[in-house]
This record gives structure tokens, sequence and C-alpha cells, in this order.
């Protein structure tokens, strides 16, 4: 009973301040630590313990020695392949990040799927193996970064779960289990709302930046296990989570800090069900003066896309599935955008979805922002007033109909909050900067005494600002190349704001060479 009360009371502290992460194994977090301005995101890492090199791809590189030796596995993993990755693979990525990184970041966002996810019939996968995977990669996690400490974050992969893709509403064993695997990595006051649905919030830099994790289980319609967010199921796991989202965003909008959204699957109308994808359009809008950024994983292959005002005025929003169509669907969707003249920030964000670690189907890759920790606060008072989102004509009209009257797109109607002074909109305290990429080109080459290396692939940032000639190094030289070329540099964007990534989609869609570019770090080759 006391314990109830006082779990109730840490909840309702919960509506206004997400705590920071406690890293026990680090006092010095206590005090302010001296920031780097930069953070890494990793993903989809899939570990494999039985992957064996010199093995066919067709066994999920398992067993047997394929007809043709060109085709057998390598030694780090197998490129461009259907396979997951030797554990090698792991332990050499993350000790990589130890040795070159772990001193040059403040935080890290982890989006999921730490176990293999093959359907090797003669291997089944277990829940045991998944934990077990999982408990190994967070060790691993847990000692190159939180005993640094530095936070880390990590949200729910669908491979994550047994069977895949399918998580029931908790609490139950699965976040039972991760609020174990995690607890090192989740704040304290958090434990109770995580074991209902594996959901939580870290103050990466108390007061001022926050990272949340969002399941997005609840949300991805493969997982037939939930309802999908439906506007008269109050109590659908997706609808509870996004209630929950709506109070963190308030919570973080009322103290004037700014937030990253983390989560595996990304919010797109292939991935969510239609109401959770409304929902989660709808929050990301109305908060745009909150929410630096929203980063996901799963595809595994490099790209962003934009979440419109305007997807919430349509009743079909078109579906895409594949990573074949996805670079078509992108370029028509980026050369669709309004003109810039008659086009409103306000009604756009972005979505960053990072490559995989493991090679499938590409290369490994991981990327590193940089984020601006020395320009000036936003005052909460200069902060824009909230604004309605007018609704067309024809959604006025369906609106008025049965089929559409209860569901979230005719019920939705809170005043929104953007702000084009914002961190979000205008380089100052908290924008983001860009990132860098890292791939291993050669990983077909490596072997026991030829070890795999990471290189630069690309970055969006301006070769000057690269180079570090605004006083500001996005990244630390070390871990540059001696030479820079055009390549590391093709975007040459000042900074991630809205406006920055609009533009870009703009060009890439009416430049050839651009567009090439796009297409070639999108599928590696
Ligand atoms: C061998 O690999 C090549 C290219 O990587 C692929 O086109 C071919 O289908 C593979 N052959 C077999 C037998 O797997
Ligand atoms: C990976 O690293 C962990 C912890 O450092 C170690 O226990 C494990 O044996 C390593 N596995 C491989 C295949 O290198
Ligand atoms: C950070 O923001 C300030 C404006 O508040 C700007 O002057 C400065 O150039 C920004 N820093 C970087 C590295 O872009
Ligand atoms: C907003 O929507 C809710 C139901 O979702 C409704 O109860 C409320 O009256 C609406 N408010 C306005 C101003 O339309
Ligand atoms: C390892 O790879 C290197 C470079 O690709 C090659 O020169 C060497 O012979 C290989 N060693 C073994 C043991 O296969």
């Amino acid at each position: 009973m006391l314990l109830d009360t006082l779990f109730f009371l840490l909840n309702l502290l919960d509506v206004y301040a997400a705590p920071q992460q406690v890293v026990l194994q680090a006092p010095a977090l206590t005090k302010p630590r001296k920031l780097h301005g930069r953070f890494l995101h990793i993903t989809d890492m899939h570990p494999d313990p039985f992957y064996r090199p010199k093995t066919a791809e067709k066994t999920s590189c398992h067993r047997k020695k394929g007809k043709k030796k060109k085709n057998d596995s390598g030694f780090y993993g197998e490129p461009y392949s259907d396979c997951d990755s030797p554990f090698r693979l792991t332990n050499f990525t993350l000790d990589f990040l130890e040795k070159k990184w772990a001193s040059e970041i403040d935080f890290v966002i982890w989006t999921g799927d730490n176990a293999r996810h093959d359907n090797d019939r003669k291997l089944p996968r277990t829940p045991v193996e998944i934990y077990d995977l999982n408990r190994a990669v967070a060790a691993k996690m847990n000692s190159v970064f939180t005993s640094r400490g530095i936070p880390v974050i990590p949200s729910l992969g669908n491979n994550d779960v047994w069977p895949h893709n399918i998580m029931i509403p908790g609490p139950n064993s699965i976040t039972n289990e991760f609020s174990s695997i995690w607890k090192t990595f989740i704040p304290f006051p958090h434990l109770q709302i995580f074991q209902r649905g594996a959901y939580y919030a870290v103050e990466v830099i108390p007061d001022s930046l926050a990272v949340i994790s969002l399941n997005t289980m609840y949300f991805y319609d493969s997982n037939k296990a939930v309802g999908g967010c439906m506007f008269k199921e109050r109590d659908d796991a997706g609808n509870l989570q996004f209630d929950w989202l709506e109070v963190q965003l308030k919570g973080f909008r009322s103290r004037g800090m700014q937030v990253w959204l983390s989560g595996h699957v990304p919010p797109s109308p292939g991935n969510y069900f239609p109401e959770c994808y409304v929902r989660y359009v709808e929050l990301a809008l109305r908060f745009q003066d909150t929410i630096v950024g929203h980063l996901f994983g799963h595809m595994n292959a490099d790209h962003f896309f934009f979440l419109e005002a305007n997807d919430l005025d349509f009743f079909e929003p078109v579906s895409v599935k594949g990573n074949a169509e996805l670079f078509h669907t992108l370029i028509s969707d980026f050369s669709a955008m309004p003109k810039a003249k008659d086009l409103s920030l306000d009604d756009y964000v972005v979505i960053n979805v990072s490559p995989s670690v493991v090679p499938n189907p590409y290369l490994p890759s991981f990327r590193v922002f940089s984020y601006n920790t020395t320009g000036s606060v936003r005052a909460l008072k200069d902060r824009k007033h909230g604004h309605h989102h007018g609704n067309s004509k024809d959604k006025e009209k369906q609106c008025k109909l049965d089929t559409y009257r209860e569901t979230w797109r005719c019920q939705l109607n809170e005043t929104w909050h953007s702000d084009p002074e914002g961190p979000a909109r205008t380089n100052r305290l908290w924008t983001p900067l860009g990132y860098a990429q890292y791939y291993i080109p050669h990983l077909e080459e490596a072997n026991k005494t030829h070890k795999p290396s990471f290189k630069l692939e690309y970055s969006t940032y301006v070769p000057a600002a690269l180079e570090g000639k605004n006083g500001f190094h996005p990244v630390p030289p070390k871990n540059l190349p001696s030479n820079l070329k055009h390549r590391h540099t093709p975007y040459g964007l000042e900074d991630l704001t809205v406006g920055s990534w609009v533009a870009l989609a703009k060009q890439i869609s009416s430049s050839k060479k651009l567009g090439s570019f796009f297409k070639t770090y999108m599928y590696m080759s």
C-alpha cells in the first residue's frame, strides 16, 4: 500500500519532470558535464551467435558451404546479404566506438533490434536467446558508455520480442525482462510506466534536453496483438502511449526544454496503423517548438522523409512497403512539395532514419550528430503564440459522415505550437547541426589478420564547418580522413533545421547529381 502510494506520487511527479538517468557507476554525473556537442545514433545490430564464416547465405550463414566459394560468408559478416552479424562484428563496432568516440560524445540514442532475425527453421529463435543477446549487448553498451557517465537511451525493436513483431499490452514478460536488462538506462521513476508499455524519457542534459524512447511496437501495423489507436478504444496500448507522450511533451514544453523523439519503427503510413500515424503526425507538429528531431531505425536504409500537416487532411494515405520502392517514392514526394513561397515550415517535421550496423542488406554503419551547445536560449516569453491548423473544406464535409466522425483526424483540435525562432527552426542552443555517417566499405576483405575499418561515408556539413572553421569541430579532427573530398560533404547543410531539410529535399528532387548521392547512400553502392 505504502509502496503503491509512493509510486503514485512518483508518477505525478513524472508528469512534470522526466528525471535524468541515474548512472550509478559514475557519481560525477551529478556535476554538470562538459558537453562535447555530439551524440551517437546506433541501430539494428542483430548479433547472431550461430553465424559461421564460410557458410552459405541461404542457411542464414549458419552452415554448409555455398557452391561458389566467392559467395561464402566472411569472417566479420556478409555484406549485402540476408545474414545477421557475427558477434565479432558487434564487438568490433562497440570496441571501435569506445576507442574513437566514447570520449567525444554526450549521449547515445540506440534504436533497437539486438537479436538475430533470421527464420532458420533448424534453429528457431526463442525468448531466452533474444533476452540473452539483448543482455550481452546491453552489458557492452554499459561498459563502453554508461560507465563513463554517458547516458544511453535504448528502444525496443520488432525483433527484440518473440514471436517477431508481436507484443501484447504490458505489464508482460517482455516489459518485465527489459526493465531488468535496461535497469541502468531507465530512470527509476519511469520504471512503473515502463512495466506497462516499455517507453520512458531521460533528461540527457538536466532541465535542458531530453530524449524520449518510444515503444513503436504499439504503433506498428505488423503487431496484430494491439488495436491500432482507434479513437473509440481509449485503453488501446498505442493510445495510452500517445496520451503519455502528450503529457511528457506538455511538461517539457512548459519548462522550455527541447526533446529528441526516438524509437525503432519510423512513423510512416506504410509502417504504422493509420490512426497511430495520425496521432504521431499531430503531436509532432503540435509540439514543433519543443521537438528538435525524430530518430528511427528498422528500415536498414539511410533516408529521411517528412510528416506534413496535410497528412491530416486526407483519409487514405499512400503506403510504401519495401526498400526497392523507397527511393522513387521519396523523390516523387520531394518533387511534389509546394514552392518555397507557398510552403509554411510550421507544417513540416523531418524523420531521420539511420542505416543499420548489421550488413543486411547493405553495410555496417552508425551516425554521429552534432548540436549547438553554445548558442542563446529561446526565452519562454518570446515564443510564438499557438495556432490552429485550418481544415480543408473537403475534410470538414467528410468529418460530418458517420464513417469518419469518430476518428482522430476529426477529433484532434488542440492549438499547435511552432516557433520560427525555436531550435528546430533557427540555429541556436540545442539545434542539431549535422551528422557524419561512418561505414565499412570492404567488409568482405576483413579476416583474422586483416581487421575491418570504419571510414567516413559522408556528412551533411558545409566543408568549412566540417574542418572546424566556425570555431567548433562537429567531427573531432582525429576522426576525419586526411583528405576530405566532395563526396564527404555533398549536401552542404548549414544546420539540420526544418528549413534546411525542406531545401535539401527540393534540391535532391531537382538535381540529378544530388539525387544520385542520395540514392548511393540509401543503398550503399
Ligand atoms: C552469389 O553472389 C552474387 C552477388 O553477390 C549473387 O548475384 C548470386 O546470386 C550469388 N549466388 C548464389 C548461388 O548465392
Ligand atoms: C564480445 O565481447 C564480450 C564482452 O567484451 C565477450 O565476452 C565476448 O566473448 C566477445 N565475443 C566475441 C565473439 O568476440
Ligand atoms: C549556435 O547558435 C548561435 C546563435 O545562438 C550561433 O551564433 C552559433 O554560430 C551556433 N553555433 C554553431 C556551431 O553553429
Ligand atoms: C475538441 O475535441 C473534443 C473531443 O475530442 C471535444 O470534446 C471538444 O469540444 C472540442 N473542442 C473544440 C473547441 O472544438
Ligand atoms: C586476410 O586478408 C588480407 C587482405 O585482404 C590478405 O592479404 C590475407 O592473405 C588474408 N589472410 C588470411 C589468413 O586469409
